[in-house]
Order: structure tokens, then sequence, then C-alpha cells
């Protein structure tokens, strides 16, 4: 018996030196462990033995039985370490390559100044609303003073979608919807965009306004070129000022069309404001008496100003873009150079 032990660990040390994988390592554990292993087999043959050899003998054992789990935990241990250096070494990630470049979009010029004229407005109490893009002839015209056979309608080419019913020509229609919702104090900006049938290096038939209108009590055209002074300043960064020029809208009396001293030269004249010292940038005035009664609000009582501000006209001259199809083209190599 003892012989036929020796044989056994024998045996079990040289399959244990060839186990190098979970199966042969599940097969060692079977051959030698298992309830039908070899180590089991020779308990069983205990009771063959004399009751004087039994105790000693069983000990051997044991002691063979013991040793052998020990070796198969030994044994699963190694293995489980070389399984995770492989998976290691499999999943090892270069942490010095470089990283691929994900480009990320920029917002569009045309909202960069947009954002930046409702931030400079904003600080001076604005609050913002806007209006349809479709509108009806009563609120794009008539109600601002420009009745059907009025001649001013010719200032405006327009696109007409169904009789009385047209892409509006211009954001002042949010003036009407405004009066027809607040009472005065009044004081909003409607930025949006217009529709005109009007296209060359300076005109798009779609394009984007802002209007401005404040209505109160003892508003003056000196309100509206105060206000629009300090918007210059912010809106162009440079210590410039605003000049008015006598102008003609139907919804304004007066109409107004202001001009900004060059930002570029100083005022002396160069050629961003063709050797005039002044730039055209928005159209305003104070707004018309029948406009205020259109919306119910007594010309007695209180008055307001207007204004009408083109957007890609002040990003053009911020920017200094010369061709407003560039605005609409959407060419990246033109729109990535306004990333903040
Ligand atoms: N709506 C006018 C235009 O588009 C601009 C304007 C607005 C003029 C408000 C006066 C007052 O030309």
């Amino acid at each position: 018996m003892e012989q036929k032990m020796k044989a056994l660990r024998a045996q079990m040390e040289e399959k244990l030196s060839r186990v190098d994988s979970r199966e042969k390592l599940a097969s060692f554990w079977q051959e030698f462990l298992g309830k039908k292993g070899a180590i089991a087999e020779m308990m069983k043959s205990l009771g063959g033995l004399s009751k004087e050899e039994r105790p000693a003998m069983g000990k051997l054992i044991n002691d063979l039985k013991v040793q052998a789990e020990e070796r198969y935990k030994d044994c699963s241990e190694r293995m489980e370490q070389m399984e995770m250096a492989a998976r290691n070494r499999k999943e090892q990630v270069d942490i010095t390559l470089p990283a691929k470049k994900r480009s990320t979009g920029n917002l569009h010029p045309i909202t960069i100044v947009k954002n930046e004229m409702i931030n400079v407005f904003l600080g001076m109490g604005f609050e913002v609303f806007e209006g349809p893009e479709i509108e009806d002839d009563d609120h794009n015209f008539t109600r601002l003073n420009v009745a059907k056979d009025h001649p001013a309608r010719d200032m405006q080419d327009t696109f007409y979608i169904a009789e009385d019913i047209l892409l509006r020509t211009h954001t002042s229609p949010g003036q009407i919807r405004v009066m027809d919702m607040e009472k005065p104090p009044i004081k909003v900006l409607v930025p949006g965009r217009v529709f005109r049938s009007d296209s060359d290096a300076t005109h798009s038939p779609m394009f984007h306004q802002m209007e401005g209108l404040v209505v109160d009590k003892g508003i003056t055209l000196c309100d509206l070129q105060g206000m629009l002074d300090r918007f210059v300043q912010q809106i162009f960064d440079a210590d410039v000022k605003t000049r008015l020029r006598p102008s003609y809208f139907p919804f304004t009396e007066p109409s107004v069309e202001v001009d900004v001293s060059c930002f570029e030269c100083g005022g002396k004249g160069c050629s961003l404001c063709k050797h005039t010292g002044w730039i055209e940038v928005l159209g305003g005035g104070v707004v018309h008496q029948q406009v205020l009664r259109n919306c119910g609000i007594d010309p007695e009582v209180y008055s307001g100003f207007a204004f009408g501000i083109g957007i890609e006209r002040i990003a053009m001259l911020k920017y200094g873009i010369n061709n407003m199809g560039l605005l609409f083209e959407n060419d990246l190599r033109f729109l990535k150079q306004f990333k903040d």
C-alpha cells in the first residue's frame, strides 16, 4: 500500500508539472481528488486492512489528500495570475499616443453679433420679443401707417404667400404685436429673419433685423440718440458717436437715418467710410402718432421711438466682410474664423 502511495504521489507531481490550462487542472482534480478519484479509491481500500494498520495508513492517505489539495490551490492561483497577465498584455493601451482630434462647432457670425446686440440692450433694460416670420398685411403694413395704395410699399419688395399673407419685410410688425399685448412703459427688442425680393453683394432675399421700441411718457428723439450712442460704442468697442439725418418711414415722424462716426479712421476718412468719416448703420424715428392710435395708445399721453438695425450690416462692418453672400454660403473655411 505504501508502495502504491509513493507511485501515486509521483504520478500527481508529474501530472501537475504538465498542467497549463484550466481544463488540465480540472482533470487533475477529477483524477486525484474527485469522488471517484485515486485518493478516494485508496480510502475505500482501507477496509481491507487490519485494525492495527488502519489508523496509520488512514493518516498517510489523509496527508496525501491535504497535500494534493494544497498543490491544486497553488496551481489554480498560478493559473489565475497567468491569465490576468495575458489579459493585461492584450488590453494594454499606449497612453502616450496622440488623441484623435474632434472638431467642435461654433456659433454663426450672425448669431454671435445678434447675441452681442441683445446683450447691449438688455443692459439698458430691454426685453426680447419674437414675432412670426409669416405675417399678415395688416401687421406688416397697414397698421404701421402704410395703407394698401401707399407708395412706400415699393420701398420693400414683398414675397406674398396668399392675398394679405406675406413673409415679413421687416421686424416692425413686432411693434404692433407688442403694443397690442402691453401698455406703456414698453421697452422691447424684436430680433428676427426678414424677407425681401432683393439680391446682390449687399442684399440677400433673407436677412436679419433687430427692432427696438420704447414707449413711455415724454420719450423724444434725444432718447433714441442717447441709447444708440451707447449701443454703437459697445458694439464697435470704440469711442464713436452717432449722427442723425432726416429720412422717411411711414411709421415714424420725424424719421432718421443713423450714421456712426467711422471706427476705423476715427472720422478722418478712409475706404471703409468711403472718405466721408461716417457709416450708415440703421433707420429709426419717433413712433408716428397714428401707429400709437392704431394700438390703442393715446399719443397725447405717450410717445415713443423705434429703430430697425440690419444685423448683417453690423456683422459685416465689425468683421470687415465685404460680401453678404459669405454669411449664407455655409463655407466652413469662412465660418470657422469666428470660433472664439
Ligand atoms: N422697418 C424699417 C426698415 O426695415 C426700419 C425702421 C424701423 C425705421 C423702425 C423706423 C423705425 O427699413
